[in-house]
């Protein structure tokens, strides 16, 4: 009893507008959040479970080379030891491999510093944590001196190319033009929960409490690494305390906690340290970048030009998108895109943070701002003169697009034109004030999903998926959407999440959560409206459901009553169609800041910022803002502060910690202004919604860059713009 809808062509029927309960879109507390202020809502790591030993990784202190031999001995007499397990299968790549083999197995082989490559089980965190330090290994290690770890100094490949027409012509007939190249350094993604999991075998199935985005997938990859079918595999991650990309995939702690589990024949839990978890999982690549734009007399951009180098591990697929935005933001008929990857050993290069974007945005919006000073325009005026008709490339239309009304709504919001748009025009003491603005964008992505929607006899509704909440608010908008769809209050909704036993959702990443699984649960809620109506004995389209009752055909009855005993269950999927194909889908926005600067020691302080975003409909403008407040917080951290360092010397991860890796802290953060533009995107998906999750973070820190000029008249091409660097380009007085 199910209902599929394929997104293969544009749903108009907006069906949210014409609910009677008009709960989506409205700024609902989230229903989690008792739970998660009163300490209610686990982290995987802290669920009770009885008898569970111990596990800590032990990694590796070199960046190349062979684990040879492991002596167990060495550990075995020690206070509360139970084993010491190790197995390829812990290492960076998932490996196929089956869980009855000997607990050592060597010859490992290592790719960065850091890599974990064994676990040590005790008893109590403590005296795990004491024998994986005291544990005794061989190995044969390359010299440092020639192993590559920085990405300019090897040979790159070409990775992704898009070609067009004659780019060095249309720069050299530009009436204006820049060509500037762009450093960006690495980002960790720096969730506040570390990577964690418990694992229980009960002799035939696989219970794994895990900190996961997408257990959907999760499961098929751990399935994968331990020869065992998915259906032997649970796995639970109701709450999760940020992921931005590092848990889209299981990562060592999850395998080692299930071969542990499986070996010992009892529950084991695994928790990387903060340190580890800055050494082994996902970094976003740094990048080196190259832009040209050409532009004509009034500032319309004829040639465009996106080169990036990112680097990677060999044989890693991964490579940072840079040039995301740049294939459908802004017009140029003659093209360059391209990026190139570098093969060297630093960690694991994955996504983090909206990948592409992040990174690539805020090069080109400071880009972008030097040509409109050579061009003496207004910053906005000359975004304003370049939204494209088409998709420059493919020719593809545009769905729907708010990038003009959030140009405009957000200069006028933030008073843009009240502002000097030459540079140290503004002191006040010894800080000059400038303000700085970006376009934003991020790609509509979206993902098959499924959930069950079960109209209880009581009343009450059950949504159940094994999509997450990652802090975002998965819990808050399926609650709203089942709540209008079957017209009962929300407090009589309850949503189930995480666990591999519902449905498999979306998964949450690259902003497909919402628009995807939301989708999902209203298509189920569809299928339940038709049931009801069956039972009333009128059409779905005549079914008014509001208040617990549904009334059509000149009856009124209560829902609890038509759901009788055995209630009414469907399970709705949705499927990404041809309507992906048809459109060239975004969402987009702009930022304004307000940045000042000390003419002594270089500091840059945000001082004012505000974002205007169109990302389809507004499922809840709470947690909408809240994540576009999240991004905006990021894009301080990119401009400002964030570099992930590697010792040049052996590769090692220099600040792996939260307080040298510096991510924004509340003394960076000004208020942040967010102005939601109400849209309807009936191409994106079927309830007409966008991601947003990562659109706050897509060009933000190229505004804080460009109000940083405007302030004190230091042009700087490297991120972040430390007051070292902000000092060495500050013009003299
Ligand atoms: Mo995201 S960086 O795709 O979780």
């Amino acid at each position: 009893m199910s209902k599929t809808l394929e997104m293969n062509e544009p749903d108009t029927r907006n069906r949210l507008d014409d609910m009677a309960g008009r709960n989506v879109g409205a700024p609902m507390d989230r229903p989690d959040g008792p739970a998660k202020v009163a300490g209610a809502a686990p982290y995987a790591a802290e669920y009770v479970i009885d008898n569970v030993a111990e596990g800590v990784l032990v990694t590796a202190p070199f960046a190349r080379g062979t684990i040879t031999s492991i002596d167990e001995r060495s550990i075995t007499g020690m206070d509360g030891v139970i084993a010491v397990i190790s197995d390829e299968r812990l290492t960076a790549r998932p490996a196929q491999g089956t869980a009855n083999e000997t607990p050592v197995q060597t010859p490992l082989s290592i790719a960065y510093f850091g890599q974990p490559f064994a676990l040590v089980v005790a008893e109590t965190f403590e005296q795990a944590r004491n024998a994986a330090k005291a544990l005794k290994f061989d190995y044969s290690a390359d010299d440092p001196s020639e192993i590559p770890f920085d990405p300019e100094a090897v040979e790159a490949e070409e990775n992704d190319a898009t070609r067009q027409g004659d780019l060095d012509k249309a720069m050299a007939d530009a009436a204006h033009s820049v060509d500037i190249t762009y450093y960006t350094e690495g980002h960790a993604s720096a969730a506040m929960e570390p990577h964690a999991a418990i694992a229980e075998w009960d002799g035939e199935r696989l219970t794994v409490h895990a900190s996961l985005q997408m257990p959907n997938y999760n499961i098929t990859e751990l399935a994968d690494s331990l020869n065992l079918e998915e259906d032997n595999i649970r796995i639970l991650s109701r709450y999760v305390g940020g992921g931005f990309g590092s848990k889209l995939g299981v990562s060592q702690e999850t395998v080692a906690a299930s071969i542990a589990a499986m070996k010992l024949g009892r529950p084991v839990r695994v928790v990387m340290s903060r340190q580890q978890v800055f050494q082994t999982v996902m970094r976003r690549s740094e990048t080196k970048q190259r832009l040209r734009l050409a532009a004509d007399k009034d500032g319309r951009l004829t040639g465009f030009g996106h080169e990036a180098l990112v680097s990677n591990l060999p044989e890693e697929d991964f490579a940072e998108p840079v040039t995301q935005a740049s294939a459908f933001l802004y017009p140029g008929k003659d093209r360059e895109l391209l990026i190139e990857v570098a093969r060297i050993h630093r960690m694991t290069a994955g996504s983090v943070r909206a990948p592409g974007e992040a990174v690539g945005m805020q090069t080109l919006e400071a880009a972008m701002d030097e040509l409109a000073e050579k061009l003496e325009l207004d910053p906005v005026e000359l975004r304003l003169r370049n939204i494209p008709d088409e998709h420059p490339a493919s020719g593809l239309p545009y769905s729907s697009r708010k990038m003009e009304e959030a140009l405009k709504q957000g200069a006028e919001a933030f008073g843009w034109h009240s502002g000097p748009r030459k540079p140290r025009q503004k002191r006040e003491g010894e800080w000059w004030i400038g303000t700085g603005m970006a376009t934003a964008a991020r790609i509509h992505n979206v993902g098959e999903a499924e959930a069950r929607v079960t109209l209880n006899g009581d009343g009450t509704v059950l949504v159940e998926t094994d999509m997450t909440d990652i802090g975002t608010g998965t819990y808050s908008i399926l609650t709203q959407i089942a709540a209008d769809m079957l017209g009962v209050e929300p407090a009589k909704v309850l949503v189930d999440l995480g666990d591999t036993n519902h449905p498999r959702g979306p998964g949450s990443g690259g902003s497909w959560g919402a628009a995807s699984s939301g989708s999902s649960v209203f298509i189920a809620c569809e299928a339940v409206r038709k049931a009801i109506a069956e039972k009333l004995g009128v059409e779905e389209a005549d079914l008014e459901l509001s208040g617990g009752t549904a009334k059509g055909g000149g009856q009124e009855k209560l829902l609890s009553e038509l759901a009788g005993n055995e209630g009414i269950a469907k399970t709705g999927t949705f499927k990404p169609g041809d309507a992906q194909d048809d459109y060239a889908m975004a969402s987009y926005g702009a930022f304004f800041s307000e940045v000042a600067v000390n003419r002594w020691t270089g500091e840059a302080r945000v001082r004012r910022m505000l974002g205007a975003f169109g990302f389809g409909r507004v499922l809840n403008a709470k947690t909408a803002r809240s994540q576009c407040i999240g991004g905006m917080t990021w894009c301080i951290g990119a401009a400002l502060t964030e570099s992930l360092l590697f010792d040049p010397v052996d590769g090692h991860v220099v600040n792996c910690d939260l307080a040298e890796y510096h991510v924004p802290v509340h003394r960076d953060v000004p208020h942040l202004d967010v102005l939601m533009i109400e849209e309807r995107d009936p191409a994106a998906s079927p309830i007409q919604a966008k991601g947003v999750g990562e659109l706050g973070i897509c060009g933000g820190a190229g505004a804080i860059a460009n109000a940083i000029y405007n302030a004190c008249g230091a042009r700087l091409y490297e991120f972040p713009m430390t007051p070292d660097r902000i000092i060495a380009a500050m013009p003299e007085d």
